[in-house]
């Protein structure tokens, strides 16, 4: 009996997200710093690169949020410089994840947490994390092919 519930739950808890590590925290070589994290709050990871989106891509990555007013400089400042794309595995992965990197807004987010560690502002807040399992999913495909990832 425990085994089927603990086999239910594996199938409602979703066990991967994905990441960037935005040009603000590239930037000033918090990279090392913020992976050490992510490795130490027990996820593992699948796939990961070090590139920089071109406008386009950057875009199209943040397409859901195209008609907000702040889309144009999430843009600018996500194609600003070098990402580290990358696919975590753990338990509850997505929660768990939004929960280790904090509010949007570091000012908010609770201490300890990556953004109130490493970000500067709303705008360029160091990381990014998915927000449900079916974005996490897409996200990792815009970045990774099949042989990318294990
Ligand atoms: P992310 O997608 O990057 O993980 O961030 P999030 O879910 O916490 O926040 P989301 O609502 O998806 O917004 C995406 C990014 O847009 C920037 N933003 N600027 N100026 C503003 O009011 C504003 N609001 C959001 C942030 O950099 C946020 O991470
Ligand atoms: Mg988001």
């Amino acid at each position: 009996m425990l085994t089927f519930a603990a086999e239910i739950l594996s199938i409602i808890m979703s066990n991967r997200t994905f990441t960037m590590i935005k040009p603000d925290a590239t930037g000033k070589a918090y990279t090392g710093a913020i992976l050490d994290q992510i490795l130490k709050a027990g996820f593992s990871i699948k796939a990961m690169k070090w590139t920089r989106l071109t406008k386009e891509q950057a875009g199209l990555f943040y397409d859901i949020h195209r008609e907000r007013p702040f889309y144009g400089e999430l843009v600018e400042f996500m194609c600003s410089g070098p990402i580290v794309a990358a696919i975590l595995e753990k338990d509850n992965a997505v929660a768990d994840f939004r929960k280790l990197i904090g509010a949007t807004n570091p000012a908010q987010a609770e201490e300890g947490t990556i953004r109130k560690l490493f970000a500067a502002s709303l705008g360029e807040n160091a990381v990014h994390g998915s927000d449900s399992d079916e974005n996490a999913a897409v996200e990792g495909s815009f970045f990774f092919s099949g042989l990318e990832r294990f």
